[in-house]
């Protein structure tokens, strides 16, 4: 068997597929590599396979030994909580669905409005350039989970930085630190929300009959964990995709009725962190992919952007177009998995665009591309810095 490539793959232009990643999509669906803490892995880049394995039994999210996963990166960590949440998933998805409905998100929508309209205010008193990742992706997730999960204002700084502890890879003991203290924080949270409930998801969870207060406390850290950096790294990477196209921009200048259609295309191609090489699952089973022996205990990465790249479902796929049909795109996953939070995300990436297209219509990279860097110390990544000027 040929030496395992190993991860990540150089990338000079964050904003595009990294050619290695490219080459060897080319060759095949499935690949032996070396992940950057190096363990050995399937990482499997065929937009197919990709979608099948994102929702396939043979597949679990848990690490089948809990006591190697203790010993394993911070994405091991990851998966061991969303493990957790599989072990009854479809009552507890059932749980999460409502909060999630098309009139939840109308009603949270002004509140968005609100604190984005405030926040580039803010940012267009400033002296360009200015990093738009800290006047804007950073706080704006956060402050939305607040409201709408119904933690304090007061909080928000602290869970902010467990979130981003615990998403750190290299780090295991920061990882571990940080998820500790997210979980004595929601604890104590969930106590509270018992005893003086509000209009809030974590309120209303409580008020499931029969559900246990540990329950309560693990929907509410995979809520905060998975809503928080995740849409900062895409409000970023979904910008800077855009605003280093000038023809898009100009389009959603023209019309900007293309916004919704903007944020699936720049979720399709934006890629917060190649480093991480993709979703981690392990195999329960043998079975092949593609050929491929994959052994019962296997680590396979199901790499999403690369997916999303596939000439055989995306024509031309390095090129933005606002006006692509996004059909088969799998930046929210698919199947019994599927992100649940993806209506959140996508209003709140409808606001920022809409925003930022009415109020600075000059918006532009203040540096270039080649400039422009990727966060390799978290696990959902994102850019480092987004300077922009008008
Ligand atoms: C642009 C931002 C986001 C992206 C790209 C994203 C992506 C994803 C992906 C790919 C999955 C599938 C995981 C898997 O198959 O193992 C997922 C699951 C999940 N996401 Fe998101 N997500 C985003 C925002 C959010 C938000 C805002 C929330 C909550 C407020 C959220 C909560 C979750 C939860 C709870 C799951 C687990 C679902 C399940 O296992 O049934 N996500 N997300």
């Amino acid at each position: 068997m040929s030496t395992p490539a190993q991860l990540p793959f150089e990338q000079t232009n964050v904003l595009r597929l990294a050619p290695g990643l490219r080459t060897l999509q080319a060759q095949g669906a499935v690949h032996r590599v070396r992940t950057a803490e190096g363990d050995e892995a399937w990482l499997v880049t065929g937009h197919a396979w990709v979608r099948q394995l994102l929702d396939d039994d043979r597949l679990s999210r848990s690490h089948p030994d809990p006591k190697a996963a203790q010993k394993d990166s911070g994405s091991a960590l990851l998966a061991g909580l969303l493990g957790g949440f599989a072990t009854d998933h479809a009552r507890l998805r059932a749980l999460l669905e409502p909060h999630f409905s098309p009139e939840r998100m109308l009603a949270l929508r002004p509140y968005v409005e609100k604190l984005t309209g405030q926040l580039l205010d803010a940012l267009a008193g400033q002296k360009p350039p200015v990093d738009l990742r800290e006047a804007l992706a950073l706080p704006l997730p956060i402050q939305v989970m607040c409201e709408w999960l119904g933690v304090p204002q007061e909080d928000k700084d602290r869970f902010g930085g467990w979130t981003q502890d615990a998403a750190g890879v290299g780090d295991p003991a920061r990882s571990k630190q940080g998820l500790g203290e997210l979980f004595g924080y929601c604890r104590r949270l969930v106590a509270d929300k018992r005893r003086n409930p509000g209009d809030d998801v974590i309120s209303r969870i409580c008020a499931t009959e029969g559900i246990e207060d540990d329950e309560v406390l693990g929907l509410t850290a995979l809520l905060l964990f998975g809503g928080f950096e995740t849409t900062v790294a895409r409000i970023g990477t979904c910008v800077s995709l855009l605003l280093a196209d000038r023809e898009q921009w100009q389009a959603l200048l023209h019309d900007p009725g293309l916004v919704p259609g903007a944020v699936e295309e720049t979720l399709r191609m934006s890629m917060p962190n190649p480093h991480n090489g993709g979703m981690l699952r392990y195999a329960l089973t043998d079975f092949e992919v593609d050929g491929v022996t994959i052994r019962a205990g296997d680590r396979l990465l199901l790499n999403i952007i690369a997916a999303n790249h596939d000439e055989r479902v995306f024509a031309d796929p390095g090129r933005v177009d606002v006006t692509r049909d996004t059909a088969g795109s799998l930046v929210f996953g698919y199947g019994a998995y599927e992100c649940v939070g993806a209506m959140l995300a996508r209003m709140q990436l409808q606001v920022v665009l809409t925003q930022l297209v009415a109020r600075l219509p000059t918006l532009r990279l203040a540096v270039g591309v080649e400039e422009l860097g990727l966060r390799h110390n978290t696990l959902i990544g994102g850019l480092i810095q987004l300077p922009v000027t008008w």
